[in-house]
């Protein structure tokens, strides 16, 4: 077994993020849709052959982060896919099976013949030692986080690097002995082949995971790998990107119409611009306001857009329809069908009416990240299948062609672009927000116009401390929620009765676990005392400090 619980880097609180996997957004954008462009591919390409490992989607991210364009395929899928894309080298992921178990994934011998360099990483390199004729068994014991490596022979895959260093491991099956023709080039406590190579033949295997940050010498093992074993230059960037965007947007697109709906997150943004860099006045975007931002949001979006960038943008305010629509409306479900139904209805209304005659937008554009493909099973085959809120979204009906720069690329590589394309800092680094807004951040009772009021001012306090103590970037989220809850207090000698604010901040790689971070007690009392001095109806402030799970990072 392999990857057994992985001390999980990303989830030290208030500590930069070790994995760069990234989510859907929380915009009201994801949903998969009709018709798809051809997935868009660099020249160069790198292939992890996924075997289900905890952080497999991090090795591509982090072979990107070399400037070599990488995917994940399914360890299952076709040999074609890998063929037909011609890599410049293949990387065989960790994953949670036994070699020597009967269902565990085997090794594919045509990957060794491909011409190709091939590293296995931790249960990669057990599958290569395993089909190689090495002995590969369970230890007494398991390696699990940091561990002393100790260099013998750095062999072409170590060279230069110190002959002690450490390493993050995450395993229990143990290389005993290298294949024939391999040479051993490193050792652990309890791992005696914790590296290994056959440089004439091009295969090598590392025990240890160089995609964590808790391998200082992990980033530069892997670009030893691209670039001098596997010789690929490194021209992934942001610029590239671009580049290569805005040539297939145009090739798709032609002389068509295309609309986007932009809801201020970062994906919804970067991908309006790609299409707008690639097709200008082509491209008409559709802010719809529903009331439920955040403070200034609307202003900010409408202002980069249409004022700094000159994208034809329509901006419907549509707050008094939400509200209405609101009306009575308490159990969150509820909630959210309602704010799902409008928005569709809304958006439909101004497709139509931007249509001229017969001339109407063929295209749709979605900010769809990578995670996203690979989250819904189309990338790599993978059971872990998020549920999407589709709550804000657009249904699977609307007759558009989609347009989705974006769905090759990781979260932080969608902002690298964004800031290439000079998408303004705010946007480009705007935490998650859902779809449904503040609707459901106000519990247990009706989002009225009064509440949601009281809510982005508390919002907007505690965004701006958190912001002035330079936390913003390093949380998943920080936001209020406002309970229809009263309590007591006491203030200038009178008695009060007011609302309660909850402050949620969370840290999370992906939303799908959080933690809640532990921000300093002297920001709190900043944000607390700040809140109950301006804000003439909130006497109390509260922490949340449930992680999720049990918790969800939203209260409905
Ligand atoms: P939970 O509350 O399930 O949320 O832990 C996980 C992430 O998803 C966001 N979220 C939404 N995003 N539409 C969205 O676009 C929604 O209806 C929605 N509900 C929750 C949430 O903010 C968090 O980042």
């Amino acid at each position: 077994m392999t990857d057994v619980a992985l001390g999980a880097p990303g989830l030290a609180v208030i500590a930069p993020v070790a994995d760069g996997r990234s989510v859907p957004d929380s915009e009201p954008d994801s949903p998969p849709r009709t018709s798809r462009a051809p997935e868009s591919k660099a020249t160069e390409e790198v292939v992890v052959v996924d075997y289900g490992g905890q952080y497999s989607q991090l090795i591509a991210r982090r072979v990107r982060d070399c400037g070599v364009f990488s995917e994940l395929i399914a360890h299952s899928a076709p040999l074609e896919e890998i063929v037909r894309r011609k890599p410049r080298g293949i990387i065989l992921s960790g994953g949670p099976a036994s070699v020597y178990s009967e269902h565990a994934p085997r090794l594919r011998r045509e990957l060794l013949d491909l011409g190709v360099p091939v590293l296995g990483i931790c249960y990669g390199m057990q599958l290569l030692a395993h089909e190689l004729g090495g002995r590969v068994e369970e230890a007494a014991v398991g390696e699990f986080g940091r561990t002393d490596l100790r260099v013998s022979n750095p062999g072409v895959l170590l060279a230069g690097m110190p002959a002690e260093q450490t390493c993050w491991m995450s395993h229990r099956d143990t290389v005993f002995e290298a294949p024939p023709g391999f040479d051993a080039l490193a050792g652990s406590g309890v791992s005696p082949v914790a590296a290994m190579e056959d440089a004439k033949r091009g295969i090598f295997g590392i025990q240890f995971h160089p995609e964590v940050v808790h391998t200082p010498y992990g980033q530069e093992i892997l670009t030893r790998f691209l670039t001098d074993i596997c010789g690929c230059e490194r021209t992934w960037s942001p610029a590239s990107i671009v580049d290569e965007q805005v040539a297939r947007i145009r090739a798709q697109v032609g002389e068509g119409r295309v609309i986007c709906g932009l809801s201020g997150g970062v994906d919804s943004s970067v991908a309006a611009l790609l299409v707008h860099r690639a097709v200008g006045d082509q491209l008409t975007c559709v802010f719809v306001d529903h009331g439920l931002m955040r403070k200034d949001e609307g202003v900010q979006v409408i202002s980069a857009f249409r004022d700094t960038f000159n994208v034809p943008l329509v901006a419907v305010d549509a707050s008094e329809r939400f509200l209405a629509r609101l009306h009575g409306v308490t159990e969150p479900e509820a909630k959210r069908k309602a704010i799902g139904a409008e928005f569709i209805e809304v958006f439909r209304e101004e497709a139509a009416r931007l249509a001229d005659g017969d001339d109407r937008a063929q295209f749709l554009v979605q900010g769809t990240l990578y995670s996203d493909v690979i989250e819904s099973g189309a990338g790599t085959g993978a059971a872990k299948i998020k549920s999407h809120h589709n709550v804000g979204g657009l249904p699977d009906d609307l007759d558009f062609e989609l347009v989705e720069p974006l769905r090759m690329l990781f979260k932080d590589e969608a902002r690298a672009v964004g800031t290439e394309l000079g998408l303004p800092d705010r946007l480009v680094w705007r935490q998650p927000f859902p779809g449904p807004g503040l609707a459901i951040r106000i519990i247990g009772g009706e989002a009225t116009k009064e509440r949601l009021d009281l809510l982005r001012e508390a919002d907007h306090i505690l965004q701006e401390e958190i912001r002035r103590a330079g936390l913003y970037r390093e949380l998943w989220q920080s936001f209020c929620v406002l309970p229809d809850v009263r309590t007591v207090g006491v203030q200038g000698d009178e008695r009060t009765y007011g609302y309660v604010v909850v402050i949620r901040a969370v840290t999370s790689d992906d939303a799908m676990t959080a933690d809640w971070a532990r921000l300093p007690y002297d920001l709190l009392e900043r944000v607390a005392s700040r809140m109950m001095g301006e804000l003439r109806e909130v006497n109390r402030v509260v922490l949340d400090i449930t992680s999720k799970p049990p918790g969800t990072i939203e209260w409905e």
